[in-house]
């Protein structure tokens, strides 16, 4: 099968995460009712209403503008079906650095082409999918020496020779080839890798860096805080509810002040199926969440070779075989880079979401907010606040903070006011009578906690960024298609049919993280401009203040505050006929201009982005291109890669 066919892009769409959607499940029209309930008196501004205001807000904005942040020339849209290549702004340069089957480990074979590697070789080679990522420094030498955390969030079917394989067998099940699975599963999880300046200028990866490491969906991990040995988290395999096997559709991420990196699960639920349709049902941790019903899980059906990703109850067996396993994915895992023995860490002070990322902010006080968003479409905005106040330099107090605080739910008004509601046990909705015995439960199914106090469903939300200086918060609401059917337009998510997605932005009161009050407002609805004969329909407008673009996903600040977005649209729709392949831009948060920095290969996302301290380093990863990058002879297989972004002059990127 080549990769430049139709049927290689109609693959690489079914495992693209784009329209994952639990609430798709007919089942869960009681819980978008319930919320529509608890919604009312809150209504919803009009679009008609909205629009004006951000418009004029914007042209205003236009007239007046001084920039001072941005100081590079945009580029151009790139619509070509064929367009094979990286464009970044005169005067910069785009070197692919890190690719799926590069060496990790020292003594890692060589990636071929064919992909011919075996699964014991991609245990020693960077998976695929790179996504979210972050650059650690060295104390020494913070901008020539660090660490590059890169997670790997899926499998594309280039991993093998010709795609994946799928048998059917009876009732809908399906069997796989088992070398394809372990070699999928070794694709999963993170690499750690060691990176340098050379004398040259240029940064190169450490080989032989004792350092470099791979985590997989396979790898051992402890589960910490309230969780840990709970029931909940037993299963066949381990009895004991403490230690866990794997990282699963790591997707955005953290980091902490105290230098560990934070993978997040998102998707998890693609990966496990439950049989038992009557059990199923009667399971929150499963039907809340999309895990699979009937035959297979939804993608992967690894469950025909590795027996934990079957969470049919077996009654006959300890802990009912596997039904549990579902319940040990969907958390934060807190890695430590700098320690190559450190056994990661599934954080379940937390919560279990579809969780994209986990961003950390503190206040000079020490308060400490953890902020991620749930990507399907109409789950919420969380935060996360420490018991403790984070200490600077007492890394033997801020180990193990992520153990112990309060999970949060967002609330947008109409006003542009918002509260967080706390996910805790006793809460009015939180209560045994709502299905809640315990806070146990309530973690387990932070989703249906969040349902029930009445949290702002969202369109679909994935990074929560940070202003550096200010603490003003950003958060990428993707796209909703279905806003408008199961959860009403509303102030804050105010276009049915919502193809083209929003930035949301908040100051918490006294740009307090502990805050439990917000104001909010919409820093740009994505989309289209209006044509001279009037075919664009209301839903698709946006009100993008320079460069279009749709569907915002990867955001995050620099150290200057420039705010800087990575884009995964769907290039085949027609509504992106005018903004072209996957692109990265960058913004200014006071004029709110919105300049294009980088265009990607065709069939790709752009997401993940990590700088040096100094910032005249960055790196953005290009995910599952669908033509033949970083190779552009036509005729190499296309290969996720880590891109090194430099300036020609070596100065601070974006300035
Ligand atoms: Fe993996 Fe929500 O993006
Ligand atoms: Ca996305
Ligand atoms: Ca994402």
């Amino acid at each position: 099968m080549s990769w430049q066919n139709p049927e290689f892009h109609r693959q690489l769409e079914v495992v693209d995460d784009r329209s994952i959607n639990p609430t798709g499940n007919p089942q869960l029209g009681n819980i978008a009712l319930s919320r529509r309930t608890l919604l009312k008196g809150l209504g919803a501004a009009s679009l008609a209403t909205l629009l004006p205001s951000l418009l004029s807000a914007c042209s205003a904005e236009k007239a007046s503008l001084k920039n001072k942040l941005i100081g590079f020339q945009s580029v151009a849209a790139q619509t070509s079906s064929t367009f094979d290549s990286v464009v970044v702004p005169a005067g910069y340069r785009a070197t692919p650095f890190f690719s799926w089957g590069d060496a990790v480990l020292p003594g890692a074979p060589s990636w071929r082409a064919d992909a011919s590697n075996s699964w014991e070789d991609q245990l020693m080679q960077a998976g695929d999918n790179n996504d979210g990522m972050h650059y650690f420094p060295f104390a020494e030498q913070p901008n020539d020496r660090g660490l590059l955390v890169v997670n790997h969030e899926y499998v594309n079917p280039t991993l093998h020779p010709d795609g994946m394989q799928f048998t059917a067998g009876p009732d809908n099940s399906r069997s796989r080839p088992p070398e394809q699975v372990y070699k999928e599963i070794a694709a999963h999880g993170l690499s750690i890798i060691e990176i340098r300046r050379a004398a040259s200028g240029q940064w190169q990866r450490v080989t032989d860096s004792p350092f470099n490491r791979r985590i997989t969906a396979a790898t051992p991990m402890a589960v910490s805080g309230p969780l840990a040995g709970h029931p909940a988290m037993r299963t066949e395999s381990d009895p004991n509810g403490l230690e866990i096997l794997g990282t699963l559709n790591n997707c955005s991420m953290g980091a902490t002040p105290w230098q560990t990196y934070l993978a997040c699960e998102e998707n998890f639920h693609n990966y496990f199926v439950n049989r038992d349709a009557a059990d199923y049902h009667a399971r929150p941790t499963h039907k809340r969440y999309g895990i699979g019903l009937g035959g297979s899980s939804r993608y992967y059906a690894w469950e025909a070779v590795e027996p934990r990703f079957n969470a049919t109850p077996d009654a006959n067996r300890l802990y009912q075989g596997h039904v549990n396993e579902p319940n040990r994915f969907g958390w934060v895992v807190e890695v430590n880079p700098f320690d190559p023995t450190h056994k990661p860490r599934k954080r379940t002070a937390m919560g279990r979401l579809g969780r994209e990322c986990a961003t950390c902010v503190i206040d000079d006080n020490g308060h400490m907010a953890v902020y991620s968003g749930d990507d399907a479409r109409g789950e919420y905005v969380y935060k996360f606040v420490p018991q403790q106040p984070y200490q600077a330099g007492n890394n033997s107090h801020n180990r193990d903070l992520l153990d112990a605080g309060t999970l949060y739910a967002a609330q947008f008004d109409t006003d542009g006011r918002g509260r967080w509601l706390p996910l805790r046990w006793g809460e009015p909705g939180l209560t045994p009578d709502n299905g809640f015995a315990d806070q146990y439960a309530v973690l387990l199914n932070a989703r249906g906690a969040a349902d029930a106090v009445g949290a702002t469903p969202m369109d679909r939300p994935e990074w929560v960024a940070s202003h550096p200086t200010t603490r003003e918060m950003y958060v990428s609401l993707t796209n909703n298609t279905e806003r408008g059917k199961a959860d009403p337009v509303d102030a804050a998510n105010p276009r049915e049919e919502n193809v083209h997605g929003q930035i949301l932005r908040w100051r918490e009161d006294g740009a307090d993280p502990w805050a439990t009050e917000f104001e909010w407002d919409l820093f740009a609805l994505a989309g289209e401009r209006q044509k001279v004969d009037g075919s664009i329909p209301p839903h698709r407008l946006g009100t993008i203040n320079g460069d279009l673009f749709s569907s915002p996903d990867g955001m995050a600040f620099d150290p200057d505050g420039r705010l800087w977005i990575l884009t995964d649209a769907d290039e085949e729709a027609p509504y992106t006929a005018d903004i072209g392949c996957n692109q990265m831009l960058c913004a200014d948060p006071v004029s709110r201009e919105v300049r294009r920095f980088l265009v990607g290969p065709r069939g790709a996302e752009i997401t993940g982005i990590t700088w040096t301290p100094d910032a005249r380093a960055m790196w953005v990863n290009v995910q599952h291109p669908g033509i033949s990058y970083p190779a552009s002879d036509g005729k190499t297989r296309p290969r996720s890669t880590t891109v090194l972004i430099t300036r020609e002059d070596g100065g601070v990127i974006g300035s």
